[in-house]
C-alpha cells in the first residue's frame, strides 16, 4: 500500500513540476512567435534596371544581403567597404548569385577622412552617375577612441564620414533625375540622451550610450537633408532594420555576456535577410520614390521614434557641428588600429557555406545557392 502511495506521489509531484517548467517557458515561446508573426518580408517587385547604387560597409550580414538583392534587380552596385579581402569575396559570391557582373569594389575607410575624400574622388571620376546611397556600414560596442582624425571613433564611422560624403557626392547625384540616400540607423536612437554638446565624448563614455546617439544623429541628419534637398529630387529617409544577430552587437570583451547575447538575439532576433529586408523596400518599392524624411521600420512608415527626433534646434546644431569646413581636429594622437583586417576565409564555396556565415545563414544552403535564391 505505501509502495502505491509513494509512486502516485512522485507521480503527482513530477507531474506538476513539469507543467511549472513548461509554463515558465511559454511566455518566452509566444513572444517569440508574436515577433515573428508581425514581422514583414521584403514583398516589392521594384527594379533598379540601368541604376548605380552605393552601398557601405556590404562585405558581410545586412549589407552583403542588400547589396546582393539591389544587384539581382538590375542595379550597378558600387560595395564600399574597408576590408577589400573580404569585399573581393563578397562581390564574387554577389556576382555568382545575382548573374549581374556590374557589381565593383571601391575602398572606403569611414574612420578616416582621406580615405572618404579618395573614394568620392575614385567615384566621380570612374562613374558617369549616381541615383542611390545606402549607408549601412556602421559600428556598434565598440572602445570609442580617437581616430587619426582626433574624432570618437563612433561618431566618425557612424555619423561624420557619412555626412560628408552627401556634403561631397549630392552635387554629383543631383545629374539623375531622382536620386535617394538612405541612412540604417536603429531603435536604439530611443535610448539617445544626446542634447548636442557632446560630440567629443568628454562626458558620454560608455560605447552603448554613444552608439545610440550616432543612430539618433543618422535620423536627425536624414530629416534635415531632406528638408534641405526638398527641390532637388533627391529623397533622404532612414529606416530601422530591427535585431539582427550580427557582430555588431555582440562585440563585449566578456564571452558569456557575447554568448548570452548571442543566443537572445538568434532566438528572438531576425534573419539578416529580414533585417535587409526594410532598407531594401525604401530602396526598391516605386511608390516610395518621392517620399523623404521618414523613418521607417519593418517594410513600412513609422511614426515610433524619439521625441528628439522632432527637435529642430537639436538638429540644427548638430548640422552646424558635422559641417566638414567647420570642424575643428584636436591634435590627439592616433591610437586607432583596425582590428578587423583579419585573414578571410579563401574560397567562394567557403565565404557562402563555411563557418560563421553556415551557421548563422541558413537561407544561404546548397541547394538554394544553386537555384540562384537565398
Ligand atoms: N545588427 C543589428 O541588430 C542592428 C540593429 C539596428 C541597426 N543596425 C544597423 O545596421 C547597420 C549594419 O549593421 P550589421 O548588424 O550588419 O553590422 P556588422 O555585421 O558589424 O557589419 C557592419 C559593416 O560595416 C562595416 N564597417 C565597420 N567599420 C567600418 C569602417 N570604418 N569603414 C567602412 N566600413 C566599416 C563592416 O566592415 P568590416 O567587415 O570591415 O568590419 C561591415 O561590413 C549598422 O548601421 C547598424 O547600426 C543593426
Amino acid at each position: 500500500m505505501g509502495i502505491v502511495v509513494n509512486a502516485c506521489w512522485a507521480c503527482i509531484r513530477n507531474t506538476v513540476l513539469n507543467i511549472w517548467f513548461i509554463a515558465a517557458f511559454v511566455p518566452f515561446i509566444v513572444l517569440k512567435y508574436w515577433l515573428e508573426s508581425r514581422r514583414k518580408v521584403l514583398e516589392t517587385k521594384g527594379r533598379l534596371d540601368g541604376q548605380t547604387y552605393i552601398v557601405t560597409g556590404c562585405n558581410k550580414s545586412v549589407g552583403f544581403l542588400t547589396a546582393l538583392e539591389l544587384a539581382k534587380r538590375g542595379a550597378r552596385v558600387l560595395m564600399a567597404c574597408r576590408n577589400l579581402g573580404s569585399a573581393h569575396q563578397a562581390r564574387n559570391a554577389i556576382v555568382y548569385l545575382s548573374g549581374n557582373e556590374d557589381v565593383d569594389v571601391y575602398r572606403l575607410d569611414l574612420s578616416s577622412f582621406w580615405s572618404v575624400k579618395h573614394f568620392v574622388k575614385d567615384v566621380q571620376e570612374s562613374e558617369g552617375r549616381l541615383d542611390g546611397i545606402i549607408f549601412n556600414a556602421g559600428v556598434g560596442i565598440l572602445k570609442n577612441k580617437l581616430t587619426k582624425d582626433g574624432l570618437p571613433l563612433i561618431w566618425q564611422i557612424n555619423h561624420y564620414s557619412p555626412f560628408m560624403i552627401v556634403q561631397l557626392l549630392h552635387g554629383f547625384m543631383k545629374k539623375s533625375k531622382s536620386a535617394q540616400i538612405v541612412f540604417v540607423t536603429s531603435s536604439a536612437h530611443h535610448f539617445s540622451k544626446f542634447d548636442g554638446n557632446d560630440l567629443m565624448c568628454e562626458k558620454t563614455l560608455c560605447p552603448w550610450t554613444v552608439y545610440c546617439d550616432t543612430k539618433l544623429a543618422n535620423i536627425l541628419t536624414a530629416n534635415t537633408l531632406a528638408e534641405k534637398l526638398k527641390d532637388t529630387g533627391i529623397t533622404v529617409n532612414s529606416v530601422n532594420p530591427g535585431l539582427v544577430n550580427t557582430q555588431l552587437l555582440r562585440r563585449f570583451r566578456n564571452y558569456y555576456l557575447q554568448a548570452i547575447l548571442g543566443s537572445l538575439l538568434d532566438f528572438y532576433g531576425k534573419s539578416e535577410i529580414d533585417g535587409a529586408a526594410t532598407t531594401l523596400t525604401v530602396a526598391l518599392e516605386p511608390r516610395l520614390k518621392s517620399v523623404t524624411g521618414k523613418y521607417f521600420s519593418n517594410c513600412k512608415e513609422s511614426s515610433c521614434v524619439s521625441r528628439k527626433v522632432k527637435d529642430r534646434q537639436l538638429a540644427e546644431r548638430l548640422w552646424e557641428q558635422s559641417d566638414p569646413t567647420e570642424l575643428t581636429f584636436p591634435s590627439k594622437a592616433l591610437n586607432y588600429l583596425c582590428e578587423d583586417d583579419r585573414c578571410c576565409s579563401k574560397t567562394l564555396e567557403d565565404f557562402l557555406l563555411g563557418g560563421d556565415a553556415a551557421r548563422r545563414r541558413p537561407h544561404l544552403n546548397r541547394s538554394r545557392v544553386f537555384r540562384g535564391k537565398f
